[in-house]
């Protein structure tokens, strides 16, 4: 298999690549391929990384290339993992950059070009996982300008989901997991919003073991919402290894079968299901046959609340892909 990876010498693409290069990731027998993307500048930084990726001597990979065109470097492809891009919590151009959204302008471009490479060259059988943020939106751009509707694109909400998953088994006292059908709807921004009405713990619904509405909304939702931000706040920079393990975690979620009774969390295309607005890329309910499938689970029910803050992070959705309207 031919793995892609953008934004290599990236601090994601630090702690992902080893990931990726673990058995177990990828459901095939073969080896795998890794082609890896920076930008010219950043080339002598990625040549650092492919050295210490050669040294950890992997049984699983076979061969490592170095690209700074995308073009060449998704030829083929199987995986295309979108990073590159740059992250908030940083000057640019005399602005700090506050909101991932403030990121489109600048990130949104990259995404056009990378796009048009994967949809000519790559597989048609290709997924493509952006992470780059505004993930969501960065992702319609690249799906719209690849025009290959047969490859799977999406964007990263596993981190989110992680993110609930944690607090949430920390609040109940069980582990991780224990937790099932825990989604994450909409935007990976402060409106996304992540679903506990329809979480389930060891077989009981979570609103049978916890009467705690007012720690939902208080705490909860606000603590997933802005927890990229707790991050930046606390580390000076974005977060990476968490970042890192939920990529390889989607990746894991897309290859394998989704194990019975559960969802895996990702960002696809909407088809207006739960109130999303057709079109636009929203974190949704998702599983995987493991044979390159998936689809979104459609047995949801939302309450009244629920149904609000869908509506919410949908009419964010809408206001950015308007605000990107030349570029798709
Ligand atoms: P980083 O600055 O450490 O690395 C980004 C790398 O991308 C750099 O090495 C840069 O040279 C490279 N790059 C820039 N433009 C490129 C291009 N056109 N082609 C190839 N490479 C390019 O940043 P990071 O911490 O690795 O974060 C990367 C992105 O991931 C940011 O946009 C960040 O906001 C986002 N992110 C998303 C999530 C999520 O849950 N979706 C989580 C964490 C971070
Ligand atoms: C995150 O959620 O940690 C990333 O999207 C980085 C950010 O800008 O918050």
């Amino acid at each position: 298999m031919k793995i892609v990876v953008t934004g290599a010498a990236g601090q994601i693409s630090y702690s992902l690549i080893p990931f990726l290069c673990e058995k177990g990731v990828f459901n095939c027998s073969s080896k795998i391929d890794l082609n890896l993307v920076e930008i010219p500048q950043a080339m002598q930084r990625l040549e650092g990384v492919v050295k210490e990726l050669e040294d950890s001597a992997y049984s699983n990979v076979n061969k490592i290339l170095t690209f700074d065109d995308i073009s060449l470097a998704v030829e083929d492809a199987d995986w295309c993992l979108l990073v590159g891009s740059i992250p908030r919590g940083i000057v640019f151009k005399g602005k700090e950059i506050k909101e991932r959204a403030d990121l489109l302008q600048i990130n949104g471009g990259i995404f056009t070009k990378q796009g048009q490479a994967i949809g000519e060259r790559s597989k048609d059988t290709c997924k493509i996982l952006v992470v780059g943020n505004p993930a969501n939106t960065n992702a319609l751009i690249g799906q719209k300008n690849a025009r290959n509707p047969r490859q799977t694109w999406m964007a990263m909400t596993m981190l989110d989901a992680l993110r609930a998953k944690a607090q949430l088994a920390l609040k109940i006292g069980c582990h991780v997991d224990d937790i099932y059908r825990l989604a994450v709807f909409g935007n990976h921004s402060p409106t996304m919003y992540p679903d506990l009405e329809n979480a389930v713990i060891n077989g009981s619904k979570v609103s049978t073991l916890m009467d705690d509405q007012d720690w939902v909304e208080k705490q909860f939702l606000p603590k997933i919402q802005q927890r990229g931000a707790e991050i930046i706040h606390a580390r000076g920079a974005s977060s990476a290894s968490s970042a890192a393990r939920a990529a390889c975690e989607t990746v894991k979620a897309v290859e394998h079968k989704t194990r019975d009774g559960d969802i895996f969390n990702a960002a696809v295309i909407s088809d207006g299901s739960y109130g999303i607005n057709e079109g636009v890329f929203s974190g949704f309910p998702l599983i995987s046959d493991g044979e390159g499938n998936i689809e979104i689970v459609r047995d949801f029910s939302l309450s009244d609340f629920a149904k609000s803050k869908i509506s919410i992070t949908s009419r964010e959705l809408d206001e950015e892909r308007n605000l990107v309207g030349d570029l798709l």
